[in-house]
């Protein structure tokens, strides 16, 4: 990897971040939990599914629009909520914004982001049309859970994504060896009005864990998405779906759109590769609601196999924190038009002309 030259894919891009981040925010983003077994299996069931390309279709113009919940999108692609990203650069999670804005792809704002909810929102005033959701943490106080989804309904968000895999915090060992905390001056912008939220001082344990640990609610059950629902008009989406039981009850309660997760590796350990519940949780969810699907999404080839599979649309993680790193919305743009290349390219090579003619028979394990 020669520095003066650009990154031409997502894991050059890994490589050359890096050189841009302290240590503790590089394993604070790379780490998986504990052995990272699920985290190697989310990139090992994408290179174990192998493609059965059609010949002999006229893929002269491809077509990657969808939609997604009923909003436009240019490609079949989200940015997945991720904490912290002005650890990566200054902008942060505005950057991240207005990149995935000008590509017509969509943005899941984290509750820890390190720019407000106000702030990422304004993002819109320059591109109506563009996709964001806020991703919710539902806390032990109720009052500033109900304050957050408040904040992200009048900012204009189009739907809350409940995380749901996140009881407490997985164990990501390099973090607790780090006793990662938030630098000086930045902050969990959207709780930093509450004291005692503070993740700029650790002992003995992430920052992060600790602060889980201490205000995030553990008993939350499938009841309490009745008080969501009565609390914020805004669509629910839920994030961490790992079977196809736990599908079928979200669809039950009333949500629009499954993302099948396993948070990159982050929360279980040992947890299947999200490639691998796919099938089980599209069929379980027979159609009633969008299934989306992160962990592991590299290539375009990997947003193709997931698409198979039946997912609508992929959720892509940390190689928009590495094109953050390497050059602010630059690089998170970038990574994007990468990604919508190879989408293109993969298409055409497997006789794909539209995202309807990815179907299941293009791939086998
Ligand atoms: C995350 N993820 C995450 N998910 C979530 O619901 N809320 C959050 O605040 C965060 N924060 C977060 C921080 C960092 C640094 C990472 C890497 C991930 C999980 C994220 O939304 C997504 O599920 C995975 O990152 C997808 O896997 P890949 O694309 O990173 O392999
Ligand atoms: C993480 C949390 C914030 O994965 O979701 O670090």
């Amino acid at each position: 990897m020669h520095n003066h030259l650009q990154p031409i894919n997502l894991f050059e891009y890994e490589q050359l971040a890096k050189e841009h981040l302290s240590q503790m925010a590089l394993d604070y983003y790379s780490s998986g939990a504990w052995d990272e077994i699920t985290l190697r299996e989310n990139r090992a069931a994408f290179e174990r599914l192998k493609l059965r390309p059609r010949m002999l279709v006229d893929v002269s113009d491809r077509n990657l629009t969808t939609s997604i919940l009923g909003q436009p999108l240019d490609l079949p692609l989200l940015i997945a909520p991720m904490a912290f990203q002005c650890l990566a650069h200054p902008d942060g999670e505005v950057a991240t914004a207005t990149a995935a804005a000008s590509a017509g792809v969509g943005m899941i704002l984290s509750t820890l982001s390190n720019k407000t909810i106000e702030e990422v929102a304004a993002v819109q005033q320059n591109f109506p049309n563009t996709l964001q959701w806020f991703q919710l943490y539902i806390h032990k106080d109720r009052g500033l859970t109900r304050a957050l989804v408040e904040r992200a309904d009048n900012a204009g968000y189009k739907a809350l994504c409940l995380t749901v895999d996140a009881p407490f915090l997985g164990q990501r060992e390099r973090d607790k060896r780090n006793e990662f905390s938030l630098p000086p001056g930045l902050h969990a912008a959207n709780l930093a009005t509450i004291s005692g939220l503070d993740i700029s001082h650790a002992q003995g344990e992430s920052g992060l864990f600790t602060y889980f640990a201490q205000q995030l609610n553990p008993a939350l059950t499938w009841k309490d998405l009745a008080w969501l629902q009565s609390i914020c008009p805004l669509p629910l989406v839920i994030k961490g779906i790992l079977r196809g039981d736990d599908a079928v009850r979200a669809v039950e309660c009333g949500v629009q759109a499954i993302v099948v997760s396993n948070h990159g590796g982050r929360q279980l350990d040992g947890a299947i590769a999200s490639l691998e519940a796919l099938t089980e949780i599209v069929a379980a969810v027979d159609g009633k609601a969008e299934v989306l699907l992160d962990g592991g999404i590299r290539r375009g080839t990997d947003i193709l196999k997931a698409l198979a599979l039946g997912a609508k649309a992929v959720l892509i993680g940390r190689p928009i924190l590495w094109g953050l790193a390497v050059a602010g919305k630059a690089g998170v743009s970038h990574i994007l038009s990468l990604l919508q290349t190879e989408l293109s390219l993969a298409m055409a090579l497997s006789g794909c002309a539209q995202l309807q003619d990815i179907d299941p028979s293009l791939v086998k394990y």
